[in-house]
């Protein structure tokens, strides 16, 4: 089983804290679509006969798309691929792009989770965030998408933000609840080089919230989603018995998927390849049937670091017999002895050849992460 990821680069406007590749110049969309639907075909071998089990269309905005546009994509997918029968195929949306017509339309075409782009139910975060909605949009959009029929919806939150309010984080978890969704992507605010926010941070007019705060946010959210009945399954993501993101957890099992589109990744278990970030440009080499790319083939150690990095944020952990078994002895060596001080200060748990996080120090896993991996 493989996944798709399709990354559609264009948003009506620019977030404040948005790295993403993304452009918000919007006349080359249906060019682009053209070009996408052509890397389909191009690369309809990279998974060699693996099943697609997910589809994932990501952006920038990809519900910025039309009907015609996403039908010709999912259309151009299905004659490349086998797709399994019950394949999970996510669209991320922004509250403002959802009609009620959009959403049957979607629905009817084989899209059948919504990933919503909701960042806060207050109207000041989302000034301050530069979203085109409101948050009165934002809760609307999510009572439209479930009269339509989606009964797989994600919205995605951002927390960890000094210029909002405790009152306001809390109020956030607590609408998201309200509304029963049934996942919940919890992002803390990194502020990213080259963005407004940056920028604003340069300026004295924003600061990183104060790590102790921060970390009270991540354990109240953990322990408020979970009452409410949502599995906190990585470290960033929530969901109700049986709405795992299916796509996503891929990523973290590592599990090949094929990326499409201006600077999407691809991965297949040896290499790394990205696409071009630039719109032009890729459209510019696949008029010609080329794709602009770069690769990076892994090491065995990269492909140990891999494991660490993704495995640990998961509530699933590193399995330490697989990492015995599949890694040279010098990179199993390299961990057992780097995780012996975590384990001591119980900050790591191993149960049954697991070995997780634990709660106390959810808010240090980059941190461990760091400590274990192998730098030559
Ligand atoms: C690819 S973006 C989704 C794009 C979608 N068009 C939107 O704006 O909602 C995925 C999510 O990453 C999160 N995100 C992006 N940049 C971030 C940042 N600097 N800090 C925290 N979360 C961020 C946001 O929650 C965003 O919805």
């Amino acid at each position: 089983m493989s996944g798709i990821y399709i990354h559609i680069p264009y948003c009506k406007s620019i977030c404040n804290y948005c790295d993403f590749y993304k452009t918000a110049s919007l006349s080359s969309v249906d060019k682009t679509v053209l070009n996408i639907a052509k890397e389909i075909e191009l690369r309809n071998d990279y998974l060699g006969n693996s099943i697609i089990d997910t589809i994932y269309f990501g952006g920038g905005t990809p519900s910025i798309l039309t009907m015609n546009n996403l039908k010709l994509l999912l259309s151009t997918l299905n004659s490349n691929f086998t797709i399994s029968k019950t394949p999970e195929v996510t669209l991320e949306a922004n509250p403002d792009d959802l009609t009620y017509e959009y959403l049957h339309e979607i629905r009817s075409i084989g899209i059948n989770r919504l990933s919503i782009g909701i960042q806060s139910f207050n109207d000041s975060d989302l000034k301050m965030m530069k979203r085109r909605h409101l948050a009165i949009e934002a809760e609307a959009a999510i009572l439209l998408a479930k009269s339509s029929g989606f009964s797989n919806i994600s919205i995605d939150l951002i927390y960890g933000m000094d210029f909002s309010s405790d009152q306001r984080f809390i109020e956030n978890i607590d609408k998201a609840i309200a509304l029963e969704v049934q996942h919940i992507s919890a992002y803390h605010l990194t502020i990213e080089e080259k963005t407004a926010f940056h920028l604003f941070q340069k300026k004295g007019k924003l600061k990183e919230i104060e790590e102790s705060r921060s970390n009270e946010q991540l354990l109240f959210l953990r322990k408020r989603l979970i009452e409410n009945g949502f599995e906190h399954y990585e470290i960033s993501n929530f969901a109700k018995p049986h709405y795992i993101s299916r796509h996503n957890s891929n990523y973290w099992k590592q599990v090949s998927y094929l990326g499409i589109g201006p600077s999407a990744h691809s991965y297949n278990g040896h290499s790394r390849q990205w696409n071009i970030a630039n719109v032009m440009k890729y459209n510019k080499s696949l008029d010609n049937n080329i794709l602009y790319f770069d690769k990076e083939v892994l090491s065995e150690g990269d492909k140990f670091n891999d494991y660490i990095i993704t495995s640990l944020r998961t509530k699933w952990g590193i399995d330490t017999s697989f990492l015995e078994n599949s890694f040279a002895p010098y990179l199993a060596q390299h961990f057992i002895k780097s995780i012996s001080k975590f384990l001591k200060n119980n900050d790591l748990i191993l149960d049954k050849q697991r070995l997780t996080i634990s709660e106390k120090s959810i808010f240090l896993t980059d941190y461990i992460c760091s400590e274990l991996i192998y730098v030559q």
